[in-house]
């Protein structure tokens, strides 16, 4: 295990409920629509242009807004996410990262952001971990979002590290998915039943050490 691709809503730090409070807000007030909760964990992992498209499907509006439009309602959702996350802090950082992150350059493993999110710099300077990391993978560079292993790819590109070398780390289906498309191993992170295409899974992000990740790569290499 040479690099560690991290995602980062839902892995860092808990930021679906702001993203899923920025979108309702907009569905209700630009599209008069509820949005139901489970959009929440639909929505993870999905770029902010494709998460609208989502949304406009499910309001079956699909057809009824230009280009332009559409790009204007995922900004505004954007600013509404953006007063969100501008109030985190280090104490938002979820239990175990810290550490992970430590453990895992004192046995020299680089690190690499692989986030769907063009806010992953600004959310990282917030919990003050910009500098932890040796890589940020820019998703506007990529051609095709999750489930496709382009930012996997990419972040890996990023540390010089060959995909097959790294351990990716996703909650989202659609990450894991991505990761094992990108020829990484996978540890999900999460309860749910729709991460079970990953080589590890742990319950949460306090279960994530050193130890677990070298098992995971160990076990997909090897097994
Ligand atoms: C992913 C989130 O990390 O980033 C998605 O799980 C989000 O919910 C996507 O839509 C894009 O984020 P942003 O910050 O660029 O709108
Ligand atoms: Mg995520």
């Amino acid at each position: 295990m040479q690099g560690v691709l991290f995602d980062l809503d839902g892995v860092i730090t808990d930021t679906a409920k702001f993203h899923f409070k920025a979108w309702s807000r907009l569905a209700k007030e630009k599209l008069n629509v509820e949005l139901p909760k489970s959009f929440e964990s639909d929505l993870k992992g999905i770029s902010r242009l494709d998460s609208m498209n989502r949304i406009l499907k499910f309001a079956g509006l699909e057809a009824q807004y230009s280009d332009a439009e559409v790009n204007q309602f995922a900004q505004a959702k954007n600013e509404l996410y953006l007063n969100e996350i501008s109030k985190l802090t280090q104490a938002d950082i979820l239990p175990g990262i810290e550490n992970l992150l430590d453990e895992l350059a004192a046995n020299g493993v680089k690190l690499s952001v692989a986030s769907a999110s063009k806010n992953a710099p600004f959310i990282l300077e917030k919990l003050g971990l910009r500098q932890q990391f040796d890589a940020i993978a820019n998703p506007a560079k990529v051609n095709h979002g999750k489930p496709a292993p382009d930012i996997f790819i990419e972040a890996a590109n990023q540390i010089h590290v060959d995909p097959e070398q790294c351990v990716g780390i996703e909650d989202a289906k659609a990450g894991v998915e991505a990761i094992k498309a990108a020829g990484a191993t996978a540890v999900g992170v999460g309860s749910t039943m729709d991460l079970n295409e990953a080589d590890v899974v742990v319950a949460d992000t306090s279960k994530l050490t050193y130890a677990v990740l070298e098992e995971a790569f160990e076990k997909r290499t090897e097994g």
